[in-house]
């Protein structure tokens, strides 16, 4: 098995964010977010229809999902000059999903027998990097800030991360052999962990979404890379034309039973477990090494930052299924409940919520 190289994978994240030359304009009123355009992209991006954002002051109807004006630019460069090759491995979710627990996941599994989960027990990679560090994504940090990085040098399988909806990155991955994960979770649970983490990391020049204002927008399609249903059915879809190039994994499940989806996840991306591995407790351990509880109370997990500038210990809050019940009105979970049967009951994807 070719093992990914590591050490390359951390050149990359050590690449310098740096701001665009050429001939810039700031955009007004992002806060945290404000940021160098062109006076084109600007043009394109006033044509755009445009709602109140979470934690930036706009975010805008690009390719038919909601996003900011900062991921558009990083994911018009990333369709313009990504090329994939046979073997990626491509994670997809929409935020707020488990996209941290599936980099952890993948990863562990791909380099097992370079950092072997069972004996590793204080140098693992995992131990001292964040897993957004281990998988990079392409809209906030390979493609990010204008950035065009050199992937060639990347050992095969190379893994990526991306929260795109499959529409738009179909074209990028036509490859024969790429392979994409897609982690998906439930709707309720995946609106009260966006609310609670946006809320956590906006910057202070925008104000805070309220439960309502934020659910009312949720429902509405405008969240970051939603509408969420269109996002899940895309991959849901395409899971279900091609489950030999998209595997559809849920976050629920992945909680209920660990190691059957490990192996799912491993056969599909064709390293599965040998029996000998399973004796000697591989699964288990990539299980154990890569667990809520374990993670979180990790050093790199608590004090740095690996996306953008967002503290990482903003990535792991509960980790539970059905928290949502602690913060929706009855009516509200009426409303999303007939939301999501009405846009999702006719395709068979379904859901648990505990
Ligand atoms: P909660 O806010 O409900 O706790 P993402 O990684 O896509 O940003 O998703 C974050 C959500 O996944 C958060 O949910 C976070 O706590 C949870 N999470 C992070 N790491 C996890 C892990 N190892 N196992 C289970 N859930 C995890």
């Amino acid at each position: 098995m070719a093992i990914p190289n590591f050490n390359v994978c951390h050149k990359l994240e050590l690449l310098k964010e740096e701001g665009k030359s050429g001939d810039p304009k700031h955009q007004e009123g992002e806060g945290e977010e404000e940021e160098v355009q062109s006076y084109e992209f600007q043009e394109m991006l006033e044509s755009l229809p445009k709602e109140r954002g979470w934690r930036t002051r706009y975010l805008y109807l690009f390719q038919g999902f909601w996003c900011q004006s900062k991921e558009i630019q990083a994911i018009m460069s990333f369709q313009k000059h990504f090329k994939s090759l046979q073997n990626d491995v491509v994670l997809a979710t929409i935020p707020k999903s488990g996209t941290t627990w599936l980099k952890a996941l993948t990863f562990t599994v791909l380099n097992r027998h370079r950092f072997d989960p069972v004996f590793s027990t204080t140098d693992h990679p995992l131990l001292t990097s964040n897993p957004h560090d281990l998988v990079p994504f392409f809209e906030y940090k390979l493609y990010a800030n204008g950035d065009v990085p050199d992937l060639s040098g990347l050992a095969s399988p190379r893994t990526f991360a991306t929260h795109v909806p499959f529409g738009s990155l179909k074209d990028s991955i036509e490859e024969p052999g790429v392979k994409v994960v897609y982690l998906c979770r439930n709707p309720f649970d995946t609106f009260i962990s966006s609310w609670h983490y946006i809320n956590n990391i906006k910057s202070e020049a925008v104000s805070p979404v309220s439960l309502e204002e934020g659910f009312d927008l949720y429902c509405r399609g405008v969240i970051g890379f939603g509408p969420f249903w269109e996002h899940m059915l895309g991959y849901w879809k395409e899971s279900l034309r091609t489950p030999e190039k998209v595997l559809f994994l849920r976050y629920e499940d992945l909680k209920q039973d660990m190691e059957s989806n490990l192996k799912k996840l491993a056969s599909f991306l064709d390293v599965p477990f040998t029996e000998e591995e399973e004796q000697k407790g591989v699964v288990h351990s990539i299980s154990d090494l890569c667990s809520f509880e374990n993670l979180k109370k990790l050093e790199v997990n608590k004090s740095s930052k690996s996306i953008k500038n967002f503290e990482n210990m903003h990535l792991f809050r509960k980790g539970e299924v059905s928290d949502w019940v602690n913060y929706l009105s009855p009516p509200q979970a009426e409303r999303l409940s007939a939301l999501v049967d009405d846009k999702l009951g006719g395709y068979g994807l379904t859901f648990r919520y505990n």
